[in-house]
């Protein structure tokens, strides 16, 4: 199996081709004064299984594109088979449509990497289960939350957590981590945001949070909004303390100060996105899902 590499996760890439004991193969990404790219595999793979590491991260159309030029580079090649590791799947929060006139941006990404030759899609802990169904090659939806069970089992005390998911829409998430961690209890907050601006509205909590250490579990933070409010309702309801865990640093404008600066003791999130210096914080911790993306591209040969 070849591994390439995109530019927007190297570290994971290395990561992922270092426990499947080869290295990253080599492609030449030049990139002209207007800022197009030119893409040249520099190794032979005719015939053979190959494998593009690239996350949609911030910016997210210019990693797409490298992405479906280096898909489209390793095809002319005569590639077998071209898997892609989108370990954060861009545009997913756009999978269908909430208001008239809207595009599924989702369906149109899809609908290129197919065309430009993708033949399997490795991706981490979509925003809804649904996500598979847009595609029609093979989708393999892992996922950071048994690393995140593991850890939080080593992290605290059971009985003195409560598990919180912080929008109605990731109950199936919370649901699953707490039966791994034997059926402990769980909290929502409900949070109405406002279709248009993406702005929340207003917010309350179901469930009881008194007393415990509040451990939040989602698939993403972009602004850090949604998390710092979180951690507010919680401690105003009687949580003692609050910690987070989410799969994708998306990090979107002062995300990293805001939550800094919040009332949350840590935040964990993985290395689905590579976090840039400038974004790192010292109530940040990382950890990596490079195995289990390793073991998942093993299986598939
Ligand atoms: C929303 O439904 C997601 O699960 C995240 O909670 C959301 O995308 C986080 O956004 P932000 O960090 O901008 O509040």
């Amino acid at each position: 199996m070849k591994i390439f590499s995109g530019n927007s996760n190297k570290k994971l890439a290395s990561k992922i081709a270092k426990i499947l004991h080869t290295q990253l193969s080599p492609v030449e990404i030049f990139v002209f004064p207007d800022l197009e790219k030119r893409i040249r595999i520099q190794e032979k793979v005719l015939g053979e299984d190959c494998v593009v590491v690239q996350s949609a991260s911030t910016p997210p159309d210019e990693n797409y594109m490298e992405l479906f030029i280096m898909i489209d580079a390793l095809k002319r090649s005569g590639a077998k088979t071209i898997k892609a590791v989108i370990p954060y799947l861009g545009y997913q929060r756009q999978d269908h449509i909430f208001r008239d006139g809207e595009a599924v941006s989702l369906e149109v990404i899809a609908g290129i990497l197919e065309r430009v030759g993708m033949t399997e899609l490795f991706s981490f802990d979509f925003h809804s289960p649904k996500i598979p169904d847009i595609f029609s090659v093979p989708v393999h939806h892992l996922s950071a939350l048994p690393k995140f069970g593991e850890k939080i089992k080593k992290d605290f005390d059971l009985s003195r957590i409560v598990l919180v998911s912080p929008d109605m829409g990731g109950i199936r998430r919370i649901k699953e981590i707490s039966e791994f961690l034997g059926n402990i209890p769980y909290a929502t907050i409900t949070k109405n945001r406002n279709l248009a601006s993406g702005e929340i509205n207003d917010s309350g909590l179901e469930g009881d949070v008194r007393g415990k250490i509040a451990v939040i579990v989602d698939d993403m933070i972009s602004t850090g909004k949604t998390m710092v409010e979180a951690a507010e309702i919680l401690i105003a309801n009687g949580g003692i303390k609050v910690f987070v865990y989410s799969t994708h640093p998306v990090f979107a404008r002062d995300a990293s100060k805001l939550l800094q600066h919040s009332k949350i003791e840590r935040v964990v999130v993985s290395d689905t996105i590579d976090v840039p210096r400038y974004n790192l914080f010292p109530k940040l911790e990382i950890v990596s899902i490079a195995e289990t993306a390793a073991k998942a591209l093993k299986s598939s040969l």
